[in-house]
């Protein structure tokens, strides 16, 4: 097992990465004075993993309610948000119970959101159960739910008191979901670490059917990642912007072709072939190395067209509602060069006759 810490003074906490990890037992640890917990999950998730969740965290002292969400990033609104709330207050948890999310992104989201605003507040705990998941959603303490308007527009910030990440629930995850969390596996490299991206090229021919030491490794790398950077700006007011390289485009495609025609880590694999391509009319990126980040991606069976239709005045539409737009002008992640990135202001006109010559078809 590897054991991790975000470094968050007194609001620092582990993550656990492993194989046939004993989830109850790490859990009673971060929380040691908790009586009641209300395992969050979704009617997919909770067949596979609940009973033996359960089993673990009752060995443990805990007891156990659940909650079980429809799945889905279309649920991901209010509606789940009042269910946990409802589930939490028939379940009788106070101040010091705690709420677990088990599952990927969405159950994460919307957990953390709950924990975060039931009672002020309470304890909360990340079992992620997809690839996309471990290495980027369950560590950093963003929560959200989705407005009809925009994506990820209701949410806080707020820390897990652990997260554990058990890899051997990966091998349930359909190959789709598994890509998708390769896109932002690929993403790391190409924010932080050259010499990341190219072990993953290196592998990329059996990337997505990666031997458990492989997995744990690639987990880890981007768990230390992610860890750096929220320890060194967890709201976001500069470095951790990197992290949305390619999530500007992609939150825009996925807005446009409807929440759930393509998954998060799909849209966001488009959106850094957007910015890897811009970076190369900048002269940031060389054709080689934008080449290279496409064939990694097509080889993990991820898209890198823009929709069929999309013109740049969609694009530009939707971008103007991110949560990165400054004084009226989108700001993007861009790379500066291949294993590092920062964000850069770009207008409007400019964007849009790169989008028109570069990007936008049909
Ligand atoms: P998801 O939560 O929808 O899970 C993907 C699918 O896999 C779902 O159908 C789920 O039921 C199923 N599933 C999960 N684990 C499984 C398993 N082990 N076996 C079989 N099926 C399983 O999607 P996701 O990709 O995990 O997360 C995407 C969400 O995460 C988006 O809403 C995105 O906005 C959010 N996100 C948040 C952050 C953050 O920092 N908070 C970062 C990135 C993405
Ligand atoms: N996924 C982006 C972030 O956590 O900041």
């Amino acid at each position: 097992m590897e054991k991790l810490t975000v470094d968050l003074k007194d609001r620092s906490y582990p993550i656990y990465i492993g194989e046939k990890l004993n989830a109850g037992e790490l859990i009673r640890e971060a929380l040691p004075k908790v009586h009641t917990v209300l395992v969050v999950s979704n009617e997919t998730i909770a067949p596979l993993y609940l009973k033996s969740l359960q089993e673990s965290l009752e060995q443990q002292g805990f007891s156990v309610h659940a909650c079980i969400l429809k799945d889905g990033e279309k649920y991901k609104k209010v509606e789940s948000y009042m269910q946990v709330l409802t589930a939490a207050l028939e379940a009788g948890l106070s101040r010091d119970g705690a709420m677990l999310a088990l599952g990927g992104g969405v159950v994460g989201d919307i957990t953390g959101f709950a924990a975060s605003t039931y009672q002020r507040g309470i304890a909360f705990v990340q079992v992620p159960t997809t690839l996309l998941a471990m290495v980027d959603s369950s560590v950093g303490g963003k929560t959200a739910i989705n407005h009809d308007l925009g994506k990820n527009m209701i949410g806080t910030f707020y820390q897990p008191r652990c997260v554990v990440a058990d890899i051997d629930t990966l091998r349930t995850l359909p190959e789709r979901e598994v890509a998708a969390g390769l896109a932002e596996v690929i993403k790391y490299g190409i924010i932080y670490d050259r010499a990341f991206f190219e072990y993953l090229r290196e592998r990329q021919e059996s990337l997505l059917h990666p031997s458990p030491e492989v997995l744990t490794s690639i987990v880890r790398r981007c768990c230390e990642i992610k860890a750096l950077v929220v320890s060194e700006d967890e709201q976001e007011h500069g470095l951790r912007a990197i992290l949305n390289l390619g999530h500007t485009f992609g939150h825009a495609i996925e807005a446009e072709c409807g929440f759930g025609t393509y998954l998060h880590g799909e849209a966001v694999a488009i959106g850094m072939v957007i910015a890897c391509r811009y970076a190369l009319t900048q002269g940031a990126l060389s054709k080689d190395e934008v080449r290279a980040v496409e064939e990694l991606l097509k080889a993990c069976h991820l898209p890198v067209a823009s929709p069929a239709g999309m013109d740049s005045d969609a694009y530009l539409k939707h971008m103007h509602h991110d949560k990165k737009v400054r004084d009226g002008h989108v700001v993007y992640v861009l790379p500066e060069k291949m294993g590092q990135c920062r964000t850069f202001k770009v207008s409007d006109e400019e964007m849009g006759e790169f989008l028109k010559k570069n990007i936008c078809v049909g």
